[in-house]
């Protein structure tokens, strides 16, 4: 059985009353399956986070953080203060911050150094928008995020980064990739790992519109590690039967 990594990303959803119930069965989930389960959330809430899955199988973290350790920057969080939280995850380069908040590869390559050298796992996402798929230019922006977001990494920090293929025109529509299409970008993203920076076996999830009802067939194909969940992760009940998936290695 492959062993895969399951994570939620709720963005900017969910309530102190939600989460309450949420985590505890999160908990119960996580302990039922040999997959690795995930969240990361709003950050106002990850003491609550920590107080509430610290003790269970379920990694937690935060959905972006800034690169440096503090200062003068008004709404920003450190990874010293994530790390007071006891985290695990961040999430990086997610395309809500890259395309609303216009965060640079420059930008983000900063924060994923930073998150590295704190002993955070960073969850580094890219991928490209619409045009850039029906431009033809889906892997030549594949390849530039990449790039320039490992820029200044050796091989053991690379291996440490949890990474997720996003197609943006998949975030948040109903329409997920086919799961032919998420296969091809991500053994491409594993040969590019491996040809320039000598990597073996690097973990790459999905991520836009994975539910519960085509789980299955997109985290059954050979390259793809896990998933990076979005408005599925939000219910329960539907995260749970995405958790549970069992796919052939
Ligand atoms: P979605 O979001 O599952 O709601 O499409 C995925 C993500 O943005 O990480």
């Amino acid at each position: 059985m492959k062993k895969l990594y399951l994570i939620g990303n709720m963005k900017m959803n969910m309530n102190y009353a939600d989460l309450e119930p949420y985590f505890a069965n999160l908990t119960q989930v996580a302990e039922n399956t040999s997959n690795v389960v995930g969240v990361c959330v709003p950050s106002v809430y990850l003491d609550f986070a920590k107080y509430s899955l610290e003790n269970s199988k379920v990694l937690f973290g935060a959905q972006n953080m800034y690169h440096e350790d503090k200062g003068a920057y008004t709404g920003e969080i450190s990874a010293h203060m994530l790390n007071d939280f006891s985290c695990d995850l961040v999430i990086l380069g997610h395309s809500e911050r890259r395309n609303i908040f216009h965060e640079s590869d420059e930008d983000i390559n900063l924060k994923v150094k930073k998150a590295l050298a704190e002993g955070l796992t960073p969850i580094l996402c890219f991928g490209e928008v619409k045009e850039e798929r029906e431009g033809g230019m889906a892997f030549s922006v594949v390849e530039r995020q990449l790039m320039n977001g490992l820029n200044g990494l050796d091989t053991d920090e690379i291996n440490r980064i949890i990474f997720a293929y996003e197609p943006v025109w998949a975030i948040g529509t109903g329409l997920s990739a086919t799961p032919d299409q998420a296969e091809e970008m991500i053994a491409f993203t594993k040969r590019l790992l491996h040809e320039n920076f000598e990597c073996h076996d690097n973990i790459v999830l999905y991520g836009g519109s994975l539910k519960a009802s085509n789980a299955n067939e997109i985290l059954s194909k050979p390259s793809i590690d896990g998933g990076l969940i979005g408005g599925a992760c939000l219910k329960i009940d539907e995260f749970e039967q995405i958790i549970n998936t069992k796919v052939d290695e």
